[in-house]
């Protein structure tokens, strides 16, 4: 068997870690959902939710990718034959993730540009729905649009590149850059953010802790969303990303400096994005609530109407849609990562031939359906169904199979302890028996229940079917299917964890 890559240094792979956390649902979606779930009394479920479910099932996570040395199929495969299905299962996630995240870095690119001369108008709303060349109605594709190609060309281009390196000379070095980047710029943002006029009152909304709000359960089910989505976990990054750590690693140190990492910069973003909101309130002379956006309306239309306003706007625009860029690059390259490694470990195929042929597959598909005018629909449908019926769900399958099926718990506990600088006490056996999945159930249920009280986005009921459950459903059906042809061919013997690579790894 050829020697696994490797991460150069642990700073490389924490540097990766949390470069594929921080992402567009750090800076988009955290401070809204934040803000709706009872603002700074929010800060209460969302810890329940870093400590209970996040932690817990990112250490669970490292421990798989470490003793298992695998992508999520072959190493789930090494655990018990038909657990390889849980591991298509999170790579069909990432697959579908990856074909729509890329094109929300491309418009990002195309912003930064808008923003040096503030091309968006007065109206940026209708400039957003010119620029993407989005239908009025959900129909069929009848129009490409040129304009979002090129970028989007230019980031599938960078993140295959970057993964034809591997991972040390590729994912190791490019997060080096765009980590410290990606800090230094949103500190230069948030630091612009807050001398705004209005800023404290955008800061008093999003932090006034309204604890009503956590007596409502759907506010908990956000919360652990946010977790998940954030922390990169159900979707088999950390599983793969663990698996190039050298065998001498400190698992539980290194979850705890990647969680605490995502939701610092999670809340740095809250504090840059609500001081904006509060200045764009302030300019309006309405209260802050009735300005409050969250991801695409906030991104590409409330902050360009608030850099137009804004002294020094240019700066502060190139700032944000460079910090998108770049925090969004580095999440792509993870998720991406994921499909590639995939089917190199289990089709024995060389790095280079994984990243021509699968990275170059999913770029295809990517480029052929988004920059169009149906684009937008596809993107907000698909985001829904496998947000919440797929990470959701992928995660809860995965415990129960491994916590009480496989009974794998114990040893994965004793594994995760002996590569650790924090020993894990039983409340991690606790959480991922018994409180997370208990949570994900419930989180399941619920959304299924708002599925059916209201229509999403008022799409039509076809659509929502068809294609949002279709891909929820098809990921998991291709994921059967591949297990079943694959029965066969064996995985490689994982090798005698106590004789490989017990070198420099904690440099
Ligand atoms: N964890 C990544 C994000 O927050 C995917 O966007």
């Amino acid at each position: 068997m050829s020697e696994r890559e490797q991460w150069g240094t642990r700073a490389g792979f924490l540097l990766a870690a949390i470069g594929s956390a921080v992402g567009l649902g750090n800076i988009w979606r955290f401070p809204y959902v934040a803000y709706e779930g009872g603002g700074g009394a929010f800060l209460v479920p969302y810890l329940v939710a870093l400590v209970t479910a996040g932690l817990p099932l990112l250490i669970l996570v490292y421990a798989i990718g470490h003793r298992y040395r695998g992508s999520p199929p072959v190493a789930l495969r090494r655990i018990s034959r038909p657990a390889e299905a849980i591991g298509w299962w999170q790579v069909g996630i990432s697959f579908i993730i990856a074909i729509y995240y890329a094109v929300i870095i491309a418009w990002a690119i195309r912003y930064v540009g808008f923003a040096v001369t503030e091309q968006w108008g007065e109206d940026t709303a209708a400039f957003f729905d010119g620029f993407i060349g989005s239908a009025a109605e959900p129909g069929m594709i009848s129009a490409y649009v040129p304009g979002v190609v090129w970028p989007l060309l230019l980031v599938w281009i960078v993140t295959l590149g970057v993964l034809a390196f591997g991972v040390r000379r590729g994912i190791e070095r490019a997060n080096k850059i765009f980590i410290p980047l990606l800090a230094i710029l949103f500190c230069l943002l948030v630091a612009q953010a807050v001398t705004l006029d209005g800023a404290a009152q955008g800061l008093d909304a999003l932090f006034t802790p309204d604890w009503g709000a956590i007596t409502d359960g759907a506010v908990w089910v956000s919360a652990y969303g946010q977790i998940f989505f954030s922390l990169s976990i159900g979707f088999g990054i950390m599983i793969t990303y663990a698996s190039y750590l050298r065998r001498r690693a400190d698992l539980t140190g290194s979850a705890l400096v990647a969680g605490f990492a995502n939701s610092s910069f999670e809340v740095l973003a809250g504090i840059g994005v609500f001081a904006a909101l509060g200045f764009m309130a302030f300019s309006d002379g309405v209260a802050v609530d009735e300005v409050v956006e969250s991801g695409i309306g906030l991104a590409f239309m409330a902050f360009p109407e608030i850099i137009s306003t804004m002294p020094l706007g240019a700066l502060f625009g190139i700032l944000f849609f460079v910090s998108l860029v770049v925090a969004g690059l580095s999440s792509l390259i993870s998720i991406v990562q994921v499909v590639v490694a995939a089917v190199q470990d289990r089709f024995g195929i060389s790095r280079t031939a994984a990243v021509a042929g699968v990275g170059g597959g999913t770029a295809v598909v990517s480029v052929a359906l988004f920059p169009t005018d149906q684009g937008l629909v596809v993107l907000d449908v698909v985001d829904r169904f496998i947000n919440s019926y797929g990470i959701a769900a992928a995660s809860l399958v995965l415990l129960i199979v491994v916590a009480w099926v496989l009974r794998r718990l114990p040893d994965l506990k004793r594994h995760a302890e002996r590569y650790s600088s924090i020993p894990l006490t039983g409340w991690w056996i606790a959480c991922l028996g018994v409180i997370t999945p208990l949570v994900l159930g419930w989180m399941l249920v619920d959304t299924l229940r708002e599925e059916f009280a209201e229509r999403y986005g008022d799409y039509p009921l076809q659509l929502l079917v068809g294609l949002g459950g279709g891909v929820a459903v098809g990921v998991i059906v291709v994921a059967v299917v591949l297990t079943l042809v694959l029965r066969n061919r064996e995985v490689p013997a994982l090798p005698d964890p106590d004789e490989t690579n017990v070198d420099e790894g904690s440099r």
